[in-house]
């Protein structure tokens, strides 16, 4: 336990570096400062919704780690779904929460890599507020 708490803080100081560096869409933790902290227990609804510093602190952090596969401006090209189809409630929410934290494998291959070692809790719910700010067209 202790080992993988480490390990995972390692890996994440090396991710944001290379991210400050190169700015390269590699997968990379963000800053939420001032954002209200949620704790260690993980809601099942979005707790930031209408809040419009999730917005722009969630841009970034969905430009960094999303985009280069959910599209920019969350306008899908195809390759990966249209995040904006979820609904604005406890079943999407809950369903991005477990997606992001998780990711995606399907016949063995990852289609989307796990998030929960990369970004906090406050930072995906950010991520879910900007995605839910995008107009549906
Ligand atoms: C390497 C490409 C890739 C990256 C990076 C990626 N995703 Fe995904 N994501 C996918 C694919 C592909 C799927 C579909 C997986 C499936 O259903 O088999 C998916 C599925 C999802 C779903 C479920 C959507 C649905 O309609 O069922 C959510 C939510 C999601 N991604 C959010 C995110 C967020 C937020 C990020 C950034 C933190 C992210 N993804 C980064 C490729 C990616």
């Amino acid at each position: 336990m202790f080992r993988a708490i480490i390990l995972g803080g390692t890996l994440a100081l090396g991710a944001a570096g290379s991210a400050l560096a190169h700015g390269d869409g590699a997968p990379a933790p963000i800053a939420t400062d001032g954002l209200p902290s949620l704790g260690e227990d993980f809601k099942t609804q979005n707790p930031y919704r209408g809040n419009d510093l999730a917005v722009r602190i969630g841009e970034g952090g969905y430009n960094q780690n999303c985009a280069r596969c959910h599209g920019l401006d969350v306008k899908s090209g195809g390759m990966a779904p249209d995040l904006r189809e979820l609904t604005s409630d406890e079943t999407g929410d809950s369903w991005f929460a477990a997606r992001v934290t998780g990711g995606a494998t399907k016949d063995g291959r990852v289609r989307m890599p796990p998030f929960g070692e990369i970004l906090s809790q406050e930072a995906i719910w950010a991520i879910r507020t900007y995605v839910e700010s995008r107009p549906k067209d």
